[in-house]
């Protein structure tokens, strides 16, 4: 694991840790890092109607574009489960928006051990007009 990599991990446990999922108990964490070294954590928001629920990747997402940044450098995804936690559909798309299809996401557990893929290997053929 490098220095990189251990502090975005480490900024995505945190933000977890102010998930709010009263209805799944599952919560969620993510750190985007900008191409300028900018980090934009996030966290899981669930509501009671549900589908109004947002993720930790589309908010951290979403908080980074809405502050002026579009360029990408990684993202890491954490979680309160032992196994490696994968970004949903939504947030795969979400994420073609804005990055290219050899995107690193690191998938990480609740201790921080992880995966490393790519964003063109969750989500290959991305739809982008
Ligand atoms: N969740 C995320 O935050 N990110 C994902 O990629 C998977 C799912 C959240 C949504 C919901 O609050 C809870 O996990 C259970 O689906």
């Amino acid at each position: 694991m490098n220095v990189r990599e251990e502090v975005l991990i480490t900024k995505a446990l945190e933000a977890g840790k102010n998930a709010y999922a009263p209805y799944s108990d599952f919560r969620v964490g993510a750190a985007l890092l900008c191409e300028d070294g900018t980090v934009y954590t996030g966290c899981n928001i669930e509501n009671a109607t549900y589908g109004a629920t947002v993720c930790a990747e589309r908010t951290a997402i979403f908080k980074a574009v809405s502050e002026g940044h579009r360029r990408f450098a990684m993202l890491a995804i954490t979680s309160d489960s032992e196994d490696y936690t994968s970004p949903c559909g939504i947030c795969r798309q979400v994420l073609a928006e804005f990055c290219e299809d050899n995107f690193p996401i690191l998938m990480c557990n609740r201790t921080g051990e992880y995966t490393r893929t790519t964003l063109g290997e969750l989500l290959p053929f991305a739809f982008r007009l």
